[in-house]
């Protein structure tokens, strides 16, 4: 059988580009070399498309160095300028690893939907609506699924009229968040209605929609993988415990601190549950290939909110998607097989093959 030559796509102009090398190099580490050939793209954070040499027939320290060289940033020393457009000439499969705008945001989905070529993870609708918090939101509110009460609005809508609502509307502490980002950037806690305005300013320096949401009460954080485009499986639910006031960038990615529990010390009912909830959040946004569902849970009722679905979650080796469909029954290679067959299945479907 022919090797799949595998595009792994990382880096990209987004605000976690440094996280995509991390997810990306993991990636390619694991991934079934019997199965695939990969082929390594980086995307700068200025926009150009390269292809990273530094992978070509290495093999024992060599190949481990050059996994060192795209997770630190230092692959485009050894790589070359190639055109987007050309990427069918040099892979069968692409499996963009990117996080946050251009990458799991529906755009570069859109381009292999002009390419025509076969991808990995959700399509450009499941992209759009899962990384748009208010767009989700609303559509997670068409669903009835329980989630935390908020006000949305733009840029040009910010004023008196816009604060009056937010105080009438929710109860302090807040969450701040411009809608198009990932990884807690541009979100700020407001705990006092005069630290409201600043935070609105400063989310103004991500985006120009916004989503002020009310703090679900003293939240623990779980997290469920989801896999499939029709048939779902899910993965189990993990808690994460963070160290900092809340699950922040620094968190996430540069402090170890964190805890990942795996299975998360819920009941069977709760995890039932956020299984139910993630299946059906996944399906109205228009999910496929994978995804993962983050909610909170009320510390003193339990009662479980959807907070968002992310649609290319974190892939390092420490990384929630990953380790939750390892504690499910699969390994890392198979995640990435299935992956990469969920992408086909619907590929064929969509193309009548
Ligand atoms: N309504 C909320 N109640 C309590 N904590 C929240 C709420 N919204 C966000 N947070 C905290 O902020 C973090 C980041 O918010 P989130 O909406 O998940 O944005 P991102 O897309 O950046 O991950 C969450 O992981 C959680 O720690
Ligand atoms: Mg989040």
């Amino acid at each position: 059988m022919n090797k799949i030559r595998l595009a792994v796509i990382f880096g990209g102009k987004s605000t976690e580009h440094e996280v995509s090398l991390v997810s990306g190099s993991a990636v390619i580490n694991a991934a079934d070399k019997e199965k695939y050939d990969i082929v390594p793209v980086g995307i700068t954070k200025a926009g150009e498309w390269r292809l990273y040499k530094g992978l070509e027939g290495a093999s024992g320290a060599a190949f481990d160095s050059a996994i060192q060289a795209i997770k630190t940033g230092k692959w485009t020393a050894d790589s070359e300028p190639i055109d987007p457009w050309k990427l069918p000439e040099i892979c069968d499969f692409a499996l963009p690893i990117l996080h946050g705008k251009n990458g799991e945001d529906g755009t570069i989905q859109g381009l292999f939907e002009l390419l025509g070529i076969p991808y990995g993870g959700c399509g450009v609708l499941g992209s759009a609506t899962a990384m748009d918090k208010t767009v989700a939101k609303k559509i997670f509110e068409s669903e009835g699924l329980r989630q935390a009460p908020y006000v949305d609005f733009t840029s040009a809508e910010i004023g008196q009229s816009v604060i009056e609502r937010i105080n009438r509307e929710l109860k302090y502490p807040l969450f701040v968040k411009p809608v198009n980002l990932g990884s807690s950037v541009g979100i700020t806690k407001v705990t006092e209605p005069e630290e409201l305005l600043p935070a609105i300013e400063y989310a103004k320096g991500f985006d120009r929609r916004f989503c002020v949401e009310q703090a679900v009460n003293k939240a623990r954080e779980l997290e469920i993988s989801v896999m499939g485009n029709d048939d779902l499986f899910l993965g189990r639910v993990g808690e994460i415990v963070p160290r900092q006031a809340f699950y922040t960038y620094d968190a996430k990615y540069n402090d170890d601190s964190s805890e990942l529990l795996i299975p998360a010390p819920i009941g069977p009912d709760e995890e039932w549950k956020i299984r139910k909830m993630a299946s059906a959040a996944y399906k109205a946004l228009g999910c496929c290939g994978f995804a993962r569902c983050d909610f909170l849970m009320d510390g003193d009722t339990h009662d479980i909110y959807i907070n968002e679905i992310n649609t290319i979650p974190g892939f390092t080796e420490i990384s929630m998607f990953p380790k939750l469909c390892i504690a499910a029954g699969m390994t890392y290679p198979q995640v990435i097989d299935r992956i990469v067959e969920l992408g086909y299945e619907r590929y064929n479907a969509e193309n009548n093959r």
